[in-house]
């Protein structure tokens, strides 16, 4: 499974790429701002300081346009931006066609929003690259996020469809074993979450232990 970070935050980034296991890095319009990452042309500049950070993995660079004709010229725009950017675009009617548009070109796109397998399904059809589930938002409202990510793990093995299914809004460790688990092609989720993996007491006392028996043996 791919591990992305998802995250506008440029130490954090660079911290999981020194830690040897990042693949790529999803960010989103509230990421940017929490950031205070503002203005049309310090959000590009801000997409291109991330992909030179992360050398080898796609960037997902969202659209604000809501419209076919907005969000095909915006994603164009992205996409020169970098050959790590991936288009993300919104699942609308309008995000459909514009991902068909871009699949067209060659161009990757990640629809994100994405929160029923029906959708999950349409953003096959149309050729996205990757599709973003939000497993969090799900558990929010009381609905089995995780679920979603093994039901459109199954309809895409029916049928074998290419698109990545990139678990997103992923919260907490267990979110990334689960989706390992299950077989998403991708997590996505905050430092914080991949770094709880390292963790096991029994690993902190074992070495612990190995250490004061080393310093008896050697004192
Ligand atoms: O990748 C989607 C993500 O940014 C949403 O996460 O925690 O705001 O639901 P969250």
């Amino acid at each position: 499974m791919k591990f992305f970070i998802d995250t506008a935050n440029l130490d954090q980034i660079k911290e999981a790429q020194d830690l040897g296991i990042l693949d790529g890095v999803t960010t989103n319009p509230s990421l940017m701002a929490k950031e205070g990452i503002t203005g049309h042309e310090n959000i590009k500049q801000h997409y291109v300081d991330i992909c030179n950070i992360t050398v080898n993995g796609d960037v997902s660079a969202e659209v604000i346009a809501t419209d076919f004709e907005g969000m095909v010229s915006e994603g164009e725009a992205l996409a020169q931006l970098h050959p790590n950017i991936v288009v993300k675009i919104p699942m609308t009617k309008d995000g459909v066609k514009a991902l068909k548009y871009f699949s067209d070109k060659g161009i990757k796109t990640n629809c994100t929003l994405i929160f029923s397998a029906g959708q999950a399904l349409l953003a096959a059809k149309a050729g996205a690259s990757y599709v973003s589930p939000f497993v969090g938002r799900l558990d929010d409202i009381s609905t089995d996020g995780l679920g979603l990510i093994a039901q459109i793990r199954l309809i895409y093995d029916n049928y074998l469809y290419d698109t990545e299914i990139l678990a997103a809004s992923v919260r907490h460790p267990m979110h990334i074993i689960e989706c390992a688990e299950i077989g998403a092609d991708v997590m996505t989720g905050p430092l914080s979450a991949i770094t709880a993996l390292l963790k096991h007491p029994l690993t902190d006392i074992g070495l612990e232990k190995f250490l004061a028996d080393y310093a008896k043996g050697n004192s």
